[in-house]
């Protein structure tokens, strides 16, 4: 037996402080690294009309059900699944919901290397040393090396510090200082961005549309990919932030809140990476080359370009590390409810798989970017379909939307149930199979 009913579940102090922590986890590297290029590579504005439509409609729909789910069952995704299997005498509800788990565990292991990666150049930024160093050679030799176990421990401990305070003095209160900080500099920096020179080119590749490619599959397929993973689908983070979430609170307009305001750091992004990567004529790729080769680059080159860079990985630590949190609470939740924990054992943990699991990531790239390919394609599309299954087919949709719906200013009607149940459900299956087919969302 857990100690589950032992000690009363936390709540959130109010709406806000859950829309924060939502909006936290949502907004992370998937906006700042992702989904600036795919912007760029899938048609520039074509790709938007896949990417905006999935997004709030799918997305929110995904986001309504996970948090509502969370809500009604009052546990993490273990003891959810577990709850509403058994009520239909369905057996292996707590192995299948330990699935969501694992995923979430995953991301937070590989996260917590980039986060490392993202420490690491904020100090070279606040030192000063991107006019010095060697920058195209210097990420390889520090990536892939035990130099990154260190940074990638500190990650683990900043989250640690800050899990270990909880829902409210923990989570909630990191979500109030760095989201409105995150928004106010992400802003500076966009308009420093556009008022370089030459920036109009990046302009124009990111929104003069190829519509072309809305007639290509892998437009679609990268745009469902990408929505699912930017606001956190996943029957994970978000499930377990709806757990702490009072019946009184507002479930769809908090769902389409997340989706506004994690689409609107993606356009900053991109609208602050790629403008200044063509002002000064560089190569505008993916992942890893994009933040820790071309902007340092564009820091060395730009005036007052040693304050810009420490803004800039300022901006991504304050993104990545209140993802890191959401990632970080999923585990401990599950080792409090399932084993009685304490959260200070739960984080200490957890911490722990974080950095068993990391050491091997930071010493090879390549195991790093089959861990993450392994994780983002199979197993989080996997999660998220089974969330949608548990809640929209087997606790039943009746429940389901009545539960979304508790607490709605403006309750949604009988279609969404529609909507959730089939369309969503369906479209979830397909992002897992296009993905395994084409091997990469
Ligand atoms: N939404 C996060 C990002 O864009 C990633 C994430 C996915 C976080 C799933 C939690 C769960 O970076
Ligand atoms: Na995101």
């Amino acid at each position: 037996m857990s100690s589950k009913n032992l000690v009363e579940r936390e709540t959130w102090t109010g709406k806000l402080g859950f829309i924060l922590a939502c909006i936290g986890s949502a907004i992370g590297l998937g906006n700042i690294w992702m989904f600036p290029w795919r912007l760029g590579q899938f048609g520039g504005a074509a790709f938007l009309i896949p990417y905006l439509l999935f997004v709030f409609l799918l997305g929110t729909t995904g986001l309504m059900g996970e948090f509502a789910f969370g809500r009604s069952q009052q546990r993490g995704p273990i003891g959810a699944f577990e709850k509403v299997f058994k009520e239909k005498n369905i057996p292996f509800g707590a192995i299948i919901g330990s699935i969501p788990v694992a995923a979430i565990g995953g991301i937070f292991t590989f996260y917590s290397v980039v986060v490392g990666w993202v420490l690491k150049y904020f100090s070279l930024a606040v030192l000063g040393a991107f006019h010095h160093m060697d920058i195209d050679s210097a990420f390889e030799s520090f990536a892939g090396h035990p130099e990154s176990i260190f940074w990638n421990i500190l990650a683990i401990l900043i989250t640690l510090s800050i899990v270990i305070f909880g829902i409210k003095q923990g989570i909630e209160k990191v979500n109030k200082i760095m989201m409105p900080s995150l928004f106010i500099i992400f802003i500076l920096l966009m308009v420093r961005s556009l008022s370089l020179p030459g920036s109009i080119e990046g302009v124009n590749y990111l929104l003069l549309p190829d519509w072309s490619y809305l007639l290509k599959p892998i437009t679609w397929i990268m745009a469902l990919g990408q929505a699912f993973f930017t606001v956190s689908l996943g029957g994970g983070a978000m499930l377990v932030l709806g757990s702490y979430l009072r019946k009184d609170e507002d479930i769809p307009s908090s769902a389409i809140q997340t989706a506004f305001f994690d689409t609107s750091a993606a356009f900053l992004a991109a609208f602050i990476i790629i403008p200044a990567a063509f002002a000064f004529h560089l190569d505008v790729s993916a992942g890893p080359p994009l933040l820790f080769i071309t902007m340092p680059h564009i820091f060395t080159k730009l005036s007052g370009g040693t304050f810009f860079g420490i803004a800039f990985f300022l901006c991504i630590i304050f993104a990545a590390i209140s993802t890191e949190v959401a990632l970080m609470e999923v585990i401990v939740e599950a080792f409090m409810d399932r084993l009685g924990f304490s959260r200070k054992k739960g984080v200490i943990a957890a911490a722990c798989i974080g950095i068993v699991f990391g050491i091997p990531l930071d010493l090879n790239m390549s195991l790093f970017g089959k861990f993450a390919d392994f994780i983002t394609i199979y197993l989080l599309p996997l999660s998220a379909l089974l969330a949608a299954i548990a809640f929209f087919w087997i606790y039943g949709i009746e429940r389901a939307q009545a539960e979304v719906n508790q607490g709605a200013l403006r309750p949604l009607g009988k279609w969404w149930g529609f909507f959730a149940k089939y369309i969503f459900v369906f479209v979830a299956a397909i992002v897992l199979v296009l993905g395994i087919i084409y091997g990469g969302i």
